[in-house]
Parts: structure tokens; C-alpha cells; sequence
């Protein structure tokens, strides 16, 4: 490092308190230059604004200049219509049985919260998906089951829709197709997935998650050629992330607001989520279904995904193996700081990066998250979300005295506009912006990743 340029650990500092907060970026620094947005990243976002942005506040970081689509809001307004009226159609209103049984086991498997079927036994049902909120306080007026399960039955190399239980207000009440609250209990359940989609599997498993290497290799990764591996797929994740402490999550955020869940029980759920997750010993075979399912297109798309990236990462080591090795001591700060600052359960044992095969892994893992994975989980927000009537990340109780129907409507139109915003940000494109070889990896094994999501639509990295 030259004498001129600034100390990454003064540049990239840490917000709140090691072992007890989420490891991240402090948001009311500035970004530094290494990581600020390009023009073209500002135009694309742009293009897709439909959202105001944070303003500017004293003591916080500049807001990137990005006018979005200036007029818009105003026009409609004028001719009386809300913005779930206006808004472009996305896939469920486009789907002439969207509130069928097999449409909504297909949004299970290939739906914008996947992987997340269990196998079980001793039951008349093989799978479960379940959501559990025991923990978590439901604010006054909202509907949010405490816990709540839905059941599958695989025959012939298919899933079907068993029941659904659920427990609401201290009560559990189990549904099967066709009785009087069928209907209700399954739009309970694409309520409660929407929640835990966006804090779990969205925010906390892609953003946050991956936040956290982040800031401990922008802090340490000078001279390391891991650099030429890694950056690329970091490209706008702290940028997004400083903006989503307050257009996502915390006081105005987009989740407690649309939501039934306050600003703390949405930084309790993603802490909790955080608190599982570790790179190590992890690859996506271990949340994939036990049986084969005709039209189960995410396991095998990010299985093959995986191992294309697995592939893609040895060569580069082998490539690099001297590099990494004479720049090593960077590798062992960005350790230090990920160990240090993590908030993982001491059950599942630590970050740390002891070796070359653990830094391999890393790797793999980062690149998965940042590209693919949230490609998947970000790019298929409007898909099930641009449709309130079909799925609504907040279900309130038109009989609760504070019932607001007005405040409703603006969660509603807060909710179709963001996700039409964060689902239609392209930026970089891996099939464009990704090296030759990286395409080429990707490419070979189109035929068992494009069934579950088009390779035109994985992008580098997270930034939306
Ligand atoms: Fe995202």
C-alpha cells in the first residue's frame, strides 16, 4: 500500500458493537470512493425509481443523485388511480389460476422464497414448510399466525397441497382444500412467507450476510489477488445496504411499515437469521429436497450454479496459489475481523479463515449469495409481491378499532412500488460483465439453471 493512500480500517468502520450487533458498514460514514456507485449503476436505478429516495440528513452520508421517473406518481393521481391499479402486471395477474392449489405449491418450489421444504416422517404428508413467530410480537391490528405449516404430499414425483395449520390469536385451526377457510389459510400463509421472505432469506441471508465479509475484506484485501476474484461480486453491496438502514428496514423502513412486525422485531428476526448462518460446511445439497419433483427448477438450478462457481473458483486458485499465499496476512485480518465483530451462535463455531481451503469455500459461498441467490430471491419480488391481492406483506384486521384504510392503501402502494423498483434493477449482468471463463462456467450448464431462472437475470452482485 502506498503512503498516500487512506487506511482501509479508518475508512471502512463498523457500526455498533462487536459480537452484539450485525457486522456492517456504519451508514453514517461516507462510502468511501472504492465502493460508491457508478453513473451507470445511478442510471439504471434510476430508470426503475418509482420510490423516493432517503434525503440527506446531517451527519449521514450523501444520496446518490438519481432522479427516477420523475411524474409518474403525480399523473396517476390525477386520474384517481392508486398505484396497485396502475402498476405493470406481474406474474400472478397474469395467471388465470393463481389461487389454485398447484399454483401455489409451483410458488413454493420456484417462488421467490425457495428452498425451504422439510422432510419429515411418520406423518401423512412428506413435506412441511413452517414459519415461526412464537418469538416475535405482532403489532395491534395486525394478522400474523404464530406459527403456521403447510403440508405436502409427494405423489408420483409431485407435491401436493395436504392441509394448513396455523395457531392466530392463541388458537390453531387446521385447514384441508375445499373447507370454508381454505382459501383464507393459505393467503395467511403467502402473508406470513412475504415476512419472512424479505427479513430472512432476502435481507439478512444475501444482504447482511454477506455485508459482513464485506466490510472485513474491503478493511484488509489490499495486494491479495483474491481481489480480482472477489470485488466484482461486491460491486454495490455497501452502497445498498447503508441505503436499506432506512428504506428497507429500521424506523422507515419499508418492512415495519408494511408490515405487522415493529422496526425491533424486524432487527430481532434478521439478528436471529444472522446468528445461523455461516459459510463453512455449507453448499445448497443441504437444503435441497430428499426426493425428486418434476417441476422443482430452483434445487437443480443452484445446484448446478454452485458447482459452476465451485469450478470457476479452483481454477482461479490454482492460478493465483502464489499471490494468495504472499499476500496471506491480509487473509488473516479479514479473520480477525469477521471473528471478531460475527454474531454467530458459538454452537456452529466460527468464521475464521485458517486456511486456503477455507478461504476456497468462502469464496464459492460469496459469489453464490451475491450473485445467484439473491438474483433469485430479489428478481422474484414482483413476481408474487406486485399483486396485493395475491400475496401482502401485512394483513390487518379491518375490525380493530385503529383500523386505517387509508394508511392501508399506503402500505399497499408502498409495497408494489419498492418491489417493482428492487425487481427491475439489472445492474451488471453476469453473462455480460462476468470474466470469459466465468460465462463460459455458467453457460455449459445452462439447460439445468435456466428452468428456474433465466441466466440473463443472475447478476454480479447485490446491489438493489
Ligand atoms: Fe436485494
Amino acid at each position: 500500500m502506498q503512503a498516500s493512500q487512506p487506511n482501509p480500517k479508518e475508512e471502512y468502520t463498523y457500526a455498533g458493537q462487536p459480537g452484539q450487533d450485525v457486522p456492517s458498514f456504519d451508514a453514517k460514514r461516507p462510502l468511501p470512493a472504492r465502493v460508491q456507485p457508478k453513473p451507470r449503476y445511478v442510471a439504471n436505478l434510476a430508470m426503475h425509481r418509482l420510490v423516493p429516495m432517503p434525503t440527506q440528513t446531517p451527519g449521514s452520508p450523501p444520496v446518490p443523485p438519481a432522479p427516477g421517473i420523475t411524474g409518474v406518481l403525480e399523473a396517476m393521481a390525477k386520474i384517481g388511480q392508486t398505484p396497485p391499479q396502475w402498476m405493470p402486471a406481474n406474474l400472478t395477474r397474469c395467471h388465470p389460476d393463481k389461487f389454485s392449489d398447484n399454483f401455489f405449491v409451483e410458488r413454493r418450489l420456484n417462488g421467490f422464497n425457495p428452498g425451504k421444504f422439510k422432510r419429515v416422517k411418520h406423518q401423512p404428508w412428506q413435506y412441511i414448510i413452517r414459519y415461526d413467530c412464537t418469538k416475535y410480537t405482532v403489532e395491534e391490528g395486525g394478522i400474523l399466525p404464530s406459527l403456521i405449516e403447510a403440508r405436502f404430499k409427494l405423489e408420483d414425483q409431485a407435491l401436493y397441497l395436504d392441509s394448513i395449520e396455523f395457531t392466530l390469536n392463541g388458537e390453531t385451526e387446521t385447514h384441508v382444500p375445499g373447507d370454508a377457510d381454505w382459501e383464507w389459510s393459505k393467503r395467511l400463509f403467502r402473508s406470513a412467507e412475504f415476512v419472512f421472505q424479505e427479513i430472512q432469506t432476502h435481507l439478512a441471508r444475501t444482504h447482511m450476510n454477506i455485508g459482513q465479509y464485506a466490510i472485513a475484506y474491503y478493511r484488509n484485501i489490499v495486494n491479495n489477488p483474491i481481489r480480482l476474484l472477489l470485488e466484482p461480486h461486491l460491486d454495490g453491496l455497501l452502497n445498498i445496504n447503508a441505503l436499506g438502514a432506512s428504506l428497507i428496514f429500521g424506523n422507515t423502513g419499508f418492512i415495519p411499515e408494511a408490515s405487522a412486525l415493529s422496526p425491533q422485531e424486524v432487527d430481532n428476526v434478521l439478528k436471529d437469521e444472522i446468528r445461523r448462518l455461516s459459510y463453512r460446511n455449507w453448499s445448497p445439497a443441504g437444503y435441497a429436497l430428499k426426493d425428486y419433483v418434476h417441476n422443482n427448477n430452483f434445487d437443480p438450478a443452484a445446484k448446478s450454479v454452485w458447482e459452476a462457481f465451485r469450478d470457476y473458483v479452483s481454477k482461479f486458485f490454482e492460478t493465483h496459489h502464489a499471490g494468495i499465499k504472499t499476500y496471506w496476512s491480509e487473509v488473516e485480518g479479514m479473520s480477525r475481523d469477521l471473528v471478531t465483530h460475527s454474531i454467530l451462535n458459538p454452537e456452529l463455531g466460527t468464521l475464521a479463515i485458517a486456511n486456503i481451503n477455507d478461504l476456497k469455500q468462502l469464496c464459492i459461498y460469496m459469489i453464490f449469495h451475491c450473485s445467484f441467490f439473491h438474483s433469485w430471491v430479489n428478481n422474484k419480488q414482483y413476481e408474487d409481491g406486485g399483486d396485493i391481492d395475491y400475496a401482502t406483506i401485512g394483513l390487518w384486521d379491518k375490525h380493530n378499532p385503529k383500523y386505517d384504510p387509508s394508511a392501508v392503501a399506503q402500505k399497499h402502494a408502498k409495497q408494489v412500488t419498492l418491489l417493482w423498483t428492487l425487481s427491475n434493477v439489472y445492474y451488471n449482468p453476469i453473462m455480460e460483465f462476468g470474466s470469459p471463463d466465468l460465462k463460459e462456467h455458467l453457460w455449459k450448464r445452462r439447460e439445468s439453471i435456466q428452468p428456474g431462472l433465466p441466466l440473463e437475470s443472475i447478476m454480479m452482485s447485490t446491489n438493489i
